[in-house]
């Protein structure tokens, strides 16, 4: 897959990690990337004015904002930071004078072909190289089954929506667990007449199920099955919502605190909807200890502070129904690996050959170049538990990967040097403020 290098706002960037052997502290992290993504889009075409607290300001979100201004919506942050959008309804929304450029970001790009799949105008979504790699037939298949027209530069962005299309409720079965798959099905579907009816082969994240209700959208969910519906036509009302704290963004932080957080480390304020927190399960099985306190719900998503501490890991064989549970915590669930005793072996993530970049590929060399040793397979890798030596790994321009090969620091008996992380503003801004707090030194330098 082509690295972004090069084509970053602001040019390349590196990190450069000093080993440090313990973390701690109690700390924040920004709003989540995917409640952010879908309370934009649905409150772009809801009737009325919404108001989002604490959304995330990272480059993703900042991309799906500017292409609904592009769409003629007025979105504006007021004195205190919470955004506020003015719905201009499903049918509202106005030819751009130019393709949309969703950057690096698969759910922005996927879930726009969904919202957009009716609208009386064409418009292209496009984004850059990674995203312009990704697999798009996967969505744009079943939207022609709907009725959508829409061309792709061979299964891939960029997509071309051509207007007029008259959508009609479906019955479909998602070949691969995506809740990007779904939700752009979902959201096409409030502009369907009939029921639109979505089985998944696992269960995924669920935000939109929950957000839709909130704004007057009944979802009906057999959760047993998997399956989800909503009935069309219908149009969201505007919504007052707070975002809580992206939990894959505070799975870098869990995870160094199970590795080297000798007197404990909290993370306040997290999302842990049950669909998001496979990667809790994975490691508790590995011999972690975290707790959870304060539970409570905010806008129908549960949130709480997560408490961790050092403990010894051991490797496991990952059960592969949890992969979904916690598809985007992979890169930094293998520097837990490699952190453990023993051997981690991970099957059935075939996906996670189609996220930012191949990071089944990316993780295993880069892995390989800090000194651990670690296996591909066809849908995952085998690790071995050891000590990272340190030196230079490339990031691919993949802010997870990036952030993960950050947190090895922990473990390493020598600095790393992380290539290409300017992509990891894309959902986590102040990474290296945040990171510094828990005593994990990154200096971001400019090549
Ligand atoms: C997301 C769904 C996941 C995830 C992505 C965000 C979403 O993708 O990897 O970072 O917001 O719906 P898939 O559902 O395609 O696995």
């Amino acid at each position: 897959m082509t690295a972004n290098v090069g084509k970053l706002k602001g040019g390349p960037q590196r990190f450069v990690v000093a080993p440090v052997e313990t973390v701690g502290g109690e700390i924040t992290v920004p709003g989540d990337k995917s409640i952010t993504h879908r309370a934009a889009m649905l409150a772009s075409v809801a009737c009325g004015t919404s108001r989002i607290h604490d959304f995330l300001g990272g480059d993703d979100c900042l991309a799906t904002l500017e292409a609904f201004r592009a769409l003629g919506v007025a979105i504006e942050t007021d004195e205190h930071g919470v955004l506020e959008i003015e719905g201009r309804g499903l049918a509202g929304l106005r030819a751009p004078a130019h393709p949309l450029d969703l950057g690096n970001s698969g759910t922005a790009l996927r879930l726009m072909a969904g919202l957009l799949a009716a609208q009386p105008f064409d418009v292209e979504l496009t984004g850059d190289d990674s995203l312009r790699s990704r697999p798009m037939a996967r969505i744009a298949d079943p939207l022609g089954a709907m009725g959508a027209r829409i061309d792709t530069a061979g299964g891939r962005a960029p997509l071309v929506i051509r207007s007029g299309a008259r959508l009609k409720g479906i019955e479909y079965a998602l070949p691969v667990a995506s809740a990007q798959v779904k939700s752009a099905l979902l959201l096409a579907g409030l502009s369907a007449v009939g029921r639109t009816t979505l089985r998944s082969p696992g269960p995924t994240r669920d935000h939109t199920e929950r957000m839709l209700p909130g704004m007057g959208v009944p979802v009906d969910e057999d959760a047993h099955s998997n399956v989800v519906s909503l009935e069309g036509p219908a149009e969201p009302r505007a919504i007052e919502i707070t975002v809580p704290g992206d939990f894959s963004s505070a799975a870098f932080f869990i995870v160094a605190g199970c590795l080297a957080a000798n007197d404990g480390m909290t993370i306040r304020n997290v999302g842990v909807n049950p669909t998001r927190t496979g990667l809790l399960t994975i490691l508790r099985a590995m011999g972690a200890e975290i707790e959870l306190s304060a539970i409570r719900t905010m806008g129908g998503e549960q949130v709480a502070d997560i408490h961790v501490r050092q403990c010894p890991l051991r490797g496991i064989e990952v059960p592969p129904h949890l992969v979904p549970l916690a598809i985007d915590e992979f890169p930094i669930l293998f520097i837990a690996a490699a952190g453990a005793a023993g051997r981690t072996i991970v099957r059935g993530a075939q996906e996670l050959r189609h996220k930012e970049c191949d990071r089944l590929s990316v993780m295993a060399s880069a892995l390989n170049a800090l000194g651990i040793d670690a296996r591909e397979l066809p849908d995952g890798l085998i690790i071995e538990g050891g000590r990272f030596k340190g030196g230079r790994a490339a990031s691919h321009g993949d802010h997870r990967v990036a952030m993960a090969l950050a947190v090895a620091s922990v473990l390493s008996e020598r600095p790393i040097e992380i290539l290409d992380t300017a992509q990891v503003a894309t959902s986590f801004p102040g990474f290296t403020a945040v990171a510094a707090q828990t005593g994990i030194a990154v200096e971001s330098r400019r090549l």
